[in-house]
């Protein structure tokens, strides 16, 4: 936690860009920044105004070097947590974020905030990563599920809860309330949309019994707006097809399922030069994006996804700001070099507000 004059200078700066955004006049700012003044000498702290929570949040999204998506940051949706008291209140309003976002899978980018940990509250923490995201088990034949999950489920397991041990098991959401044991909860069956995955010209990949969740709901990092640390925020936009059929399914450390595509297409997989991983990584890549429509869901594919960035780079730079990135995870991992984005560089500068890691709990 900011001593006081780090909170007071976080958030003059905060209150000074977000309110010439919002066209405020400027006696409204300093009259703001006055009352922020004495309320952080009061009591050690300051509440942001729902305006200010919501253009706050939508700022950090805005300043998020690695995501690709950035486009839509002014149509984030926010939900105003803060009064929630207790983790069973907390694990409620996440069922409701889940279903809400997903939005039978015409997908709304929302997030969810929950109060921040000051000098007068407690915190809030949830340990999963994403809301929705499924268990990694290690067995005595080899892993089962998702392996970056490992560490995670066998926390859950600890607390006492048990999944079914396929691969694709939901993991349940785990709160903790300021110093006290936390809690998990099931999310029920209902909430969660999940989409099989079929290839438009292989009858057969639907035999390989692949799906993802429809909706990626980050739940592990901290927003940090005027000086103000809300380390339950979670946030969500829709799947970048290559998120799930290049790294999800295609790490050879997670899913590693191009092995089995190529097979089941056929292909020579002794000789690296036949590109037989590159060929299925494809295909895998068409099965998802073609599942997904199929579906319903909102899905973007990363050209597309890389002309929408290069928009929002023009609309940036005709308000005057100017733009930061990390090039190393803007680059979709399919064909970078067909977007522009592989051929030029990105200041990868931290601004505030802004979403940040935080420390692991288990
Ligand atoms: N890459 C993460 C995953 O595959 C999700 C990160 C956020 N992605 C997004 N499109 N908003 O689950």
């Amino acid at each position: 936690m900011l001593g006081k004059t780090e909170i007071y200078e976080a958030a003059h700066s905060f209150i000074t860009r977000a309110y010439s955004e919002l066209n405020k006049t400027p006696e409204e700012t300093r009259s703001r920044i006055n009352d922020i003044l004495s309320e952080i000498q009061q009591t050690g702290t300051y509440t942001h105004t729902f305006e200010e929570l919501e253009h706050g949040a939508k700022m950090a999204w805005r300043n998020s070097n690695r995501c690709i998506g950035r486009l839509f940051w002014d149509k984030l949706r926010i939900t105003d947590a803060r009064q929630s008291e207790s983790p069973l209140e907390v694990a409620s309003l996440l069922i409701q974020h889940i279903e809400k976002a997903t939005n039978g899978g015409r997908i709304i980018p929302s997030i969810t905030v929950f109060r921040p940990e000051t000098a007068i509250s407690e915190s809030i923490r949830i340990w999963n990563h994403q809301l929705i995201r499924y268990a990694g088990y290690e067995t005595t034949d080899g892993i089962v599920g998702d392996p970056d999950s490992i560490a995670f489920t066998n926390m859950c397991n600890k607390m006492g809860w048990t999944g079914e041990g396929t691969d694709f098991d939901i993991l349940p959401l785990v709160i903790q309330q300021g110093n006290q044991e936390p809690e998990w909860f099931n999310i029920p069956r209902h909430a969660v949309i999940e989409v099989h995955l079929e290839h438009p010209e292989i009858p057969s990949f639907s035999s390989l019994g692949l799906k993802w969740y429809a909706v990626p709901i980050i739940s592990d990092m901290a927003l940090e707006i005027g000086g103000i640390t809300y380390q339950a925020a979670p946030f969500n936009g829709w799947y970048m097809g290559t998120e799930i059929g290049a790294r999800n399914l295609a790490d050879s450390f997670r899913y590693n399922k191009l092995p089995l595509i190529a097979e089941l297409m056929g292909l020579d997989t002794h000789s690296e030069t036949t590109l037989w991983r590159d060929r299925a990584l494809v295909e895998l890549n068409i099965a998802v994006l073609h599942s997904y429509k199929k579906a319903g869901v909102s899905i973007v594919d990363h050209h597309t996804a890389a002309m929408q960035f290069r928009s929002f780079e023009e609309r940036e730079a005709r308000s005057d700001r100017e733009i930061t990135g990390d090039w190393t995870w803007l680059i979709p991992p399919v064909s970078p070099a067909t977007t522009h984005i592989f051929h030029k560089s990105y200041n990868d500068e931290v601004r505030s507000p802004l979403f940040q890691y935080m420390e692991r709990l288990y």
